[in-house]
């Protein structure tokens, strides 16, 4: 079921949404190569705590941390651990929260000092796929418009492997609600989208192929190949003639151009 929102609850949704773009660009001033990702985790969890609200990842469906910080070839739902992160790693960091109840989940890739050009190209693409989903969520579109949108920009164009196990989603109260949001797809398929549906649309794409698998601690998504792996996601509100994205990256961007240690696509 599809729960459209008010204009009054989008803006409650807004607030969480920035909130998350906030801790983002706080995590953004932060990285450097020495770097945990125990300790990003923990300064993530104080920052939406010190905001009046909630990690909404901690304890949903049993995860044990604040955010999935997914480095390299892990896909999404990395734990936070001991090791440093490295010059030439990538890092997918993904937040999420709930202020007055509403959700707000959304994830950027940073590059730690210089991953390579074939990495760079595909955090820039990826980016690119998202913005490209995003203008296709508008009334009277099909789901299934941003799916295909993201895909053809990533696989067909560039030969990138789109993640089938892992989609995008419908966001509120609840951190998943219908309808599912695929990275890969038809035009003109799947749930007409009408004004006031809240999605989070997050591309997942590898620079090889598509396949990945789940490690035995049920959470972490790896590629087969062991190649990288980059992660966006943004909160939109779908309206007549263009989205509404509630999420912000102008001050992440912003942060990660001043902070010398990240290569910026
Ligand atoms: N942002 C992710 C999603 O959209 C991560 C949530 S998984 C969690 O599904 F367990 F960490 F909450
Ligand atoms: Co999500």
């Amino acid at each position: 079921m599809i729960i459209y929102k008010t204009n009054e609850q989008v803006e409650q949704m807004r607030q969480s949404a920035l909130l998350v773009s906030k801790t983002l660009t706080e995590v953004a001033k932060m990285l450097r190569p020495g770097l945990t990702t125990v300790s990003l985790d923990k300064m993530i969890g104080e920052f939406i705590r010190d905001h009046k609200a909630i990690p909404s990842f901690l304890n949903y469906r049993g995860y044990p941390f604040n955010s999935c910080l997914s480095v390299n070839d892990v896909v999404v739902h990395g734990f936070p651990n001991k090791n440093d992160l490295k010059e030439g790693d990538i890092i997918s960091v993904d937040i999420g929260v709930i202020l007055n109840g509403w959700n707000g989940d959304h994830a950027y890739t940073f590059a730690i000092g210089d991953p390579g050009k074939e990495v760079m190209q595909l955090i820039k693409v990826t980016k690119e796929s998202l913005y490209l989903g995003i203008e296709k969520a508008i009334a009277g579109n099909r789901i299934g418009d941003i799916s295909f949108a993201i895909q053809d920009h990533t696989e067909k164009k560039y030969g990138y492997g789109v993640v089938r196990e892992l989609v995008g989603h419908g966001l509120g109260r609840s951190m998943h609600e219908d309808p599912q949001v695929p990275n890969f797809g038809k035009r003109g398929t799947g749930p007409k989208m009408k004004e006031g549906l809240t999605l989070a649309i997050e591309p997942m794409i590898n620079l090889g192929k598509k396949d990945v698998y789940t490690e035995d601690d049920g959470w972490t998504v790896r590629t087969k190949d062991g190649k990288p792996s980059v992660h966006f996601e943004h909160d939109v509100c779908v309206r007549k003639n263009k989205a509404d994205i509630l999420s912000d990256y102008s001050m992440i961007e912003k942060a990660e151009k001043a902070n010398t240690n990240l290569f910026t696509a």
